[in-house]
């Protein structure tokens, strides 16, 4: 399905007011955020956002995120709890999504149904890039943006890592380099009474808890099986290469992704997440590096053991769903 090149934007303002239209033509924008690029479409134009569940190949059970540039924006279509704007207070802008019950009747902006996948909530994200934020507010519109991949295949971080075909069935690109973060947002759930992890992600529930002093409930972690968050069923960041994780031995003809000062040797080709074994550092290389692994043809991809500490649990989350090489994929 990948056809190369897209139209590619640069972050001039010009070339964001470019963009801008496009999105409040209906068309589809790939962008840069602080954690991965983003494969937005205005979220009130129903049309729009089934362009993003037709280009990337997504189930329509997988609900969006809704990306905004400011508070007010989201507060037009999603219903802020005191304990949810707690948790926007301190960590927006940046990398948590949270999912808030929809905003119905008289007043309330009409954020298309198809981003809720049929829920009566909404998943908002106030991203901590200001190219982001820049192409929200120019566009004018709130952006549902899932992740830039086709589904079933890795997220991008860089715009040579974004593969659609061109407009009108896919986006323009806008290259903003490489994602600070690497990893995914954190997904919380606010509609019930304490809030709930559902994608462990880019913030874990202890900066949550240090931030604002709330306990998170546990994130449904390794239960693959029964998550509350749709997108979580998946095994949806599998590259075509078998993965394997917590290797102790790697074969010649396997790519290693390595962690740390020691990385195993014998592979066939090694990419170092991180020579210090900083996790941050790791989050951020990490999905690159498995892309430019999985070009290589290896015969698998083994991974070292990486720490199920802060950043390092998003990043086992990801490679346990690339083990999964078999289940349904609807991200
Ligand atoms: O960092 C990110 O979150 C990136 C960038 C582009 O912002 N976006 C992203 O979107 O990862 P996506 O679509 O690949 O993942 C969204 C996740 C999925 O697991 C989806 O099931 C969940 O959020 N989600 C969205 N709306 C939801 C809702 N109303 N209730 C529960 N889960 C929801
Ligand atoms: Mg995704």
């Amino acid at each position: 399905m990948s056809v190369k090149p897209n139209p590619t934007l640069s972050t001039s303002d010009a070339d964001i007011a470019i963009a801008a239209g496009h999105l409040r033509a209906g068309g589809l924008v790939a962008f840069p955020t602080e954690t991965v690029y983003g494969l937005g479409a205005d979220a009130t134009d129903d049309t729009a956002v089934a362009r993003i569940y037709s280009t990337k190949g997504r189930p329509q059970i997988n609900p969006l995120i809704v990306h905004v540039s400011d508070r007010s924006m989201a507060t037009r279509f999603a219903v802020m709890t005191t304990m949810a704007a707690q948790l926007a207070d301190a960590c927006w802008p940046g990398p948590l999504t949270l999912v808030l019950s929809r905003r119905e009747g008289a007043g309330a902006s009409p954020v298309s149904r198809m981003v809720s996948a049929g829920l009566d909530s909404v998943a908002v994200r106030l991203p901590a890039s200001d190219l982001a934020r820049r192409l929200i507010s120019t566009a004018g519109c709130p952006l549902a943006a899932p992740s830039a991949n086709v589904s079933g295949t890795l997220s991008p971080t860089r715009a040579s890592d974004v593969r659609f075909p061109p407009p009108p069935d896919g986006p323009l690109v806008i290259d903003g380099g490489a994602c600070s973060v690497g990893i995914e947002s954190t997904v919380v759930d606010c509609t019930g009474v304490r809030p709930v992890i559902l994608r462990p992600g880019a913030l874990t529930g202890e900066d949550i808890k240090a931030a604002t002093g709330i306990e998170i409930g546990a994130a449904t972690g390794g239960d693959l099986s029964a998550p509350k968050s749709p997108g979580q069923l998946a095994a949806h960041y599998a590259p075509a290469t078998p993965v394997r994780m917590n290797a102790h031995t790697v074969a010649g003809d396997e790519a290693l992704l390595a962690i740390g000062a020691s990385p195993l040797v014998g592979a066939a080709q090694t990419l170092n997440l991180s020579p210090t074994g900083d996790l941050v550092e790791a989050a951020a290389n990490f999905f690159a590096m498995l892309h430019e692994l999985d070009r290589g043809k290896y015969s698998g991809i083994a991974v070292m053991e990486i720490p199920e500490i802060g950043l390092g649990a998003a990043i086992n989350d990801r490679l346990r769903r690339a083990v999964i090489s078999f289940a349904t994929k609807i991200d």
